[in-house]
C-alpha cells in the first residue's frame, strides 16, 4: 500500500482531519479519513471511516489460525471464543471461516460451524453463527456487518438453508435473525437472544425442534 495524497486540516486548536487517498489493489485510489488530536507535543490519529474496497474478505488460510485465535482472545478479552474456534476446526465442524484483512492484515474473523438441528422429526442443514470478532481498534466501522454479509450469502451454495445465532437482540435482527423463528426449538437461552434466520425460505417451517450444540460449545 502507498499513500498518493494527505490533506491535513485543524479543526481546532488540538484536533485535526487527516484524508489519505491510498493506491490499494487493483491499481485503484481509496481513501481513509483520520480524525487526530494533539496533547502538548503528542498527537494522536485513529481511523475513522474505512472505505468499502479497502476490507477483502476471504476463507481462513493455515498460516492465519495463530491470527485468528488472537483476534477472538483480543475481541473477547479472554480465551473461550478462541479455544472455542480451534476445536471446532479440530473436530472437523467448520462449514465457514471468513477472514476480514485490511491491506493484507487479518482484522476480524467469523466462523460458521455444523449444528444439529431437528424440526418435526426431520433433519435441518443449519449453520451456528459463532463467534465473530473484529480488533478492538477496528470495531464499529462496519467489518463485524460484512463479516456476517459475507458469509450469510456464502452459505447456501454449501447446502446450508438455516443459520442460529446466540447474541445480542439489537445486533443480529439487523441481518435478518428472528427470535420468533427460534422459539419453536428448544433451547436453554434466554428466548430474546436465541435468534434463527432461513437462508432458504421455509426452511424452518415446522411445529417444534431441538438445537443440538456440539460438545465444543460447553453447552
Ligand atoms: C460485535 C462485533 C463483531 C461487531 O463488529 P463491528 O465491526 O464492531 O460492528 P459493525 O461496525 O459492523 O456494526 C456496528 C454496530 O454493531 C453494534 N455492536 C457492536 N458490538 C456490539 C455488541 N457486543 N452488542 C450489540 N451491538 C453491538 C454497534 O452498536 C453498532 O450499531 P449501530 O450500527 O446501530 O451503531 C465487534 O464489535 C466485536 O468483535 N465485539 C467483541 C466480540 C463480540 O461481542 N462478538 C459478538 C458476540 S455476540
Amino acid at each position: 500500500m502507498s499513500i498518493w495524497y494527505a490533506e491535513f486540516q485543524q479543526r481546532a486548536a488540538t484536533s485535526f482531519t487527516l484524508f489519505c487517498a491510498i493506491r490499494a489493489p487493483p491499481g485503484q485510489r481509496q481513501y481513509a479519513v483520520y480524525h487526530g488530536c494533539c496533547e502538548g507535543k503528542r498527537a494522536s490519529v485513529r481511523l475513522f471511516a474505512l472505505p468499502r474496497g479497502m476490507i477483502e474478505f476471504r476463507p481462513e488460510a493455515p498460516e492465519d489460525r495463530a491470527v485468528i485465535h488472537a483476534i477472538n482472545q483480543a475481541a473477547f478479552d479472554g480465551a473461550f471464543e478462541a479455544e472455542l474456534v480451534d476445536q471446532l476446526r479440530e473436530d472437523g465442524l467448520f462449514l465457514l471461516s471468513l477472514v476480514a484483512t485490511i491491506d493484507g492484515a487479518v482484522t476480524g474473523h467469523v466462523l460458521f460451524s455444523r449444528l444439529g438441528v431437528i424440526l418435526d422429526g426431520r433433519a435441518v442443514a443449519a449453520a451456528a453463527l459463532a463467534p465473530v470478532a473484529v480488533l478492538p481498534e477496528f470495531q464499529r466501522r462496519g467489518i463485524g456487518s460484512r463479516l456476517i454479509e459475507e458469509g450469510l450469502a456464502a452459505l447456501p451454495a454449501r447446502g446450508i438453508t438455516a443459520v442460529f445465532v446466540l447474541g445480542h437482540e439489537d445486533y443480529y435482527p439487523r441481518f435478518g435473525f428472528s427470535p420468533e423463528l427460534a422459539r419453536r426449538f428448544e433451547s436453554p437461552f434466554p428466548v430474546d437472544a436465541f435468534m434463527a434466520l432461513e437462508l432458504v425460505p421455509r426452511a424452518l417451517d415446522g411445529k417444534s425442534g431441538q438445537v443440538t450444540y456440539p460438545p465444543a460449545f460447553g453447552i
